[in-house]
């Protein structure tokens, strides 16, 4: 059972006051309408009930002027529009859901929506598709605990081994995406373990428990499934894609699904990749496994996200000529054109893995007849595991807004084609293919570990809305809801604390874009030759005289060669490449001087105490103000900073201690290194 008693993160009653102190109506007819729909509406009741009964206002009819009247209307425009005339606002969308946002998005705005000068406005996401995949096991996973790469302990859909009986905090789940306009979240792991695998079949039933506690806040369910389920669970022969007995099988399993949950969203696969299995053990490639699948739930409207993330996890540290770097576009670009228009190909946002530092991903550009979507990982897995303070909003913005092409390669309006525009349909190409993140959220009391991750989550929402939103601002807006009576100097330091706090992680960790220092499984704290020699690839090639990852095309891995241009040339030469991703690309000698006129060795020598110093001033800042918030918050935060601390130092002391031995090179600042 939950203890009901958890955070209410950024919709504490008291965000709703501005709101529930006014007059609101509901202007929508249920009666006929589908049963996803209903549930939405009678969302919406409850909710205009709720805040007008905690804040003094009240619930009216259309008609009896209202301060803020929210319409159900036929259209076809996606989102919804706000017109605010003669002190009354009207919010019209033509779906429930988006009406659901449209409400949230008057509660975050609070006094600046319903009491500003006359507007009319439109506002819609920038792709319909913002998703969040759980990599949550029913089962508690020996090695990889009950979430894989969760830092927040337990699953919120899964307890001791099934579905929960209590799906209450699900739904309080799907409050707060919805609040940031969330829609879509996959259930499980996408290593499908054997007894996750059966969620497609045996456990339907407990599967359509937490669809209907998800929509009612207009979030729709998606499944991870095992390529190989028609061996494993249907007793098939083969799992190959081309066999018509595969086809049928999957077929009937997606009818299934979609009796079970009508609205059900679609399946997401990881195929062929860290041990998954997936088309290329029957000799078939990955859009004949993606195909397959898309023809299963084609009837259903339903949609297959089907994983980039494919590299080879045995390889031989003494072979040059393999690059993780390379695999994803290996495989990927070549099938360009093939997939069938429910598949969405879903690329993490660098060629590796998530790290701090990565160039963005050249398959992102590379597949204009694919509708490809954009993974971020919102749970910290190499980011502080959400023991560091780290606010991603900055790293998924740069993200976002990096143009893949040069400046002649513009959308409609003639601005640079970014990739949110490609996720979003806006690129060179076809339709849009959306966002995908890993959930960083558990039954821990304040459902990211880290009160401070939940920051984390509110702007994967946010971002994804609307990419061209300021990281500092979005974060001003999570400080405004969750604390809403901050006072300046609270807000000041939670903005001292995060703003630059991706930055601070990347100071004091794996430096200049070289990445996976970390240690082996887990993945926290600094080891620096931890994956150096092992199956999973070769990170950084250091040795007495240098550092770094060749992978120009003219010495290299050629690597460079899967940009555009400009990016081909840019990160082709050490004079033209970014500092920050100088190892990423190149490997020089210790003493190779950076644009920024210090030597590679003395940067990681500074950026490493620096880092370190910075997080003393972030426990400092948070001592200042920690009697601002609650208790229970103060001492979270507390208690995770000084761990942050340790950590930083340790990685500090190892990373400066790895590059003096290697180099033999002091520092010019004499500051003790062992
Ligand atoms: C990382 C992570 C794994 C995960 C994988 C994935 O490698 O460490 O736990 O399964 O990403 O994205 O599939």
């Amino acid at each position: 059972m939950f203890d009901n008693d958890f955070h209410p993160a950024w919709l504490p009653d008291t965000a709703l006051r501005t709101v529930g102190s006014r007059r609101l109506a509901l202007a929508a007819d249920a009666a006929g309408a589908p049963p996803a729909d209903a549930a939405v509406l009678a969302t919406l009741e409850t909710e205009l009930g709720r805040a007008t009964t905690a804040h003094g206002g009240a619930v009216v009819g259309p008609d009896d002027s209202p301060d803020l009247l929210l319409r159900l209307t036929a259209s076809s425009a996606p989102g919804f529009r706000l017109v605010r005339h003669d002190g009354r606002v009207t919010v019209t969308a033509a779906s429930p859901t988006a009406l659901l946002h449209g409400y949230f998005h008057v509660v975050r705005l609070s006094v600046a929506a319903l009491d500003a000068p006359s507007t009319d406005e439109s506002h819609a996401p920038a792709s319909a598709l913002r998703m969040l995949d759980h990599w949550d096991n029913v089962d508690v996973h020996p090695v990889m605990g009950q979430v894989e790469r969760g830092y927040a302990g337990g699953s919120v859909f899964y307890d001791a081994g099934r579905v929960r009986t209590d799906l209450s905090r699900v739904t309080a789940y799907a409050r707060l995406l919805a609040a940031v306009g969330i829609d879509r979240v996959s259930i499980n792991n996408v290593n499908v373990h054997a007894r996750e695998a059966r969620l497609l079949t045996d456990d339907l039933p407990e599967v359509a428990r937490i669809a209907a506690a998800l929509r009612p806040y207009g979030v729709r369910t998606h499944l991870s499934v095992s390529f190989a389920a028609p061996t494993t669970l249907g007793g098939l022969p083969t799992s190959d894609p081309l066999d018509p007995a595969v086809r049928d099988w999957w077929r009937a399993a997606a009818d299934k699904v979609w009796t079970a949950i009508p609205d059900f969203g679609g399946f997401v696969v990881k195929a062929d990749s860290e041990g998954q299995p997936g088309p290329f053990a029957h000799g078939r490639d990955h859009a004949d496994g993606a195909n397959m699948l898309a023809a299963a739930v084609a009837p259903h409207e339903g949609l297959i996200h089907w994983r980039a993330f494919v590299y080879n996890h045995t390889q031989d540290w003494r072979d040059r000529s393999t690059d993780r770097a390379r695999a994803a576009h290996d495989h990927f670009a070549p099938l360009d054109g093939r997939f069938a228009d429910n598949v969405i190909v879903q690329v993490k946002h660098g060629p590796m893995d998530f790290q701090v530092r990565e160039p963005v991903s050249p398959v992102l550009s590379a597949m204009p007849g694919t509708r490809v979507a954009l993974e971020l990982q919102v749970t910290q897995e190499y980011t502080g595991q959400q023991r560091h303070a780290v606010y991603l909003g900055p790293a998924w913005s740069e993200v976002l807004r990096w143009q893949p092409w040069d400046s002649s390669t513009v959308r409609d309006g003639g601005t640079p084609v970014t990739v949110a525009d490609v996720a979003s349909g806006r690129g060179p190409g076809r339709r849009a293919g959306g966002f995908a993140a890993v959930a960083n959220v558990g039954d821990d009391r304040f459902w990211t570990g880290h009160p401070l991750a939940q920051a984390n989550l509110y702007a994967y929402g946010r971002l994804t809305w609307d990419p061209t939103l300021e990281p500092t601002a979005v974060l001003d807006e999570w400080v405004s809801l969750t604390f809403p009576d901050a006072p300046a100097e609270l807000r000041a330091a939670i903005h001292a604390i995060l703003d630059a706090s991706w930055q601070t992680y990347e100071l004091y960790t794996a430096p200049l874009g070289v990445g996976f220092m970390v240690r082996p499984g887990h993945h926290y704290g600094p080891d620096v030759d931890g994956y150096e020699y092992t199956p999973w690839g070769t990170y950084h090639f250091a040795d007495r005289d240098g550092i770094g990852v060749d992978r120009t095309r003219a010495t290299g891995t050629g690597y460079t060669g899967q940009y555009a241009a400009p990016w081909r040339d840019v990160y082709e030469s050490p004079t033209t490449c970014p500092d920050e991703l100088l190892l990423f690309f190149h490997h020089v000698p210790y003493g190779h001087v950076l644009h920024s006129g210090k030597s590679v060795v003395q940067h990681v020598y500074d950026t490493h105490f620096e880092g370190v110093e910075r997080v003393a001033r972030m426990v400092e800042r948070w001592d200042e103000v920690a009697h601002l918030v609650p208790d229970d918050v103060a001492h979270r935060v507390r208690d995770r900073l000084a761990e942050q601390l340790r950590s930083a130092v340790e990685w500090r002391d190892q990373i400066t201690t790895y590059f003096w031995r290697k180099s033999g090179v002091p520092d010019s600042n004499g500051r003790r290194i062992y």
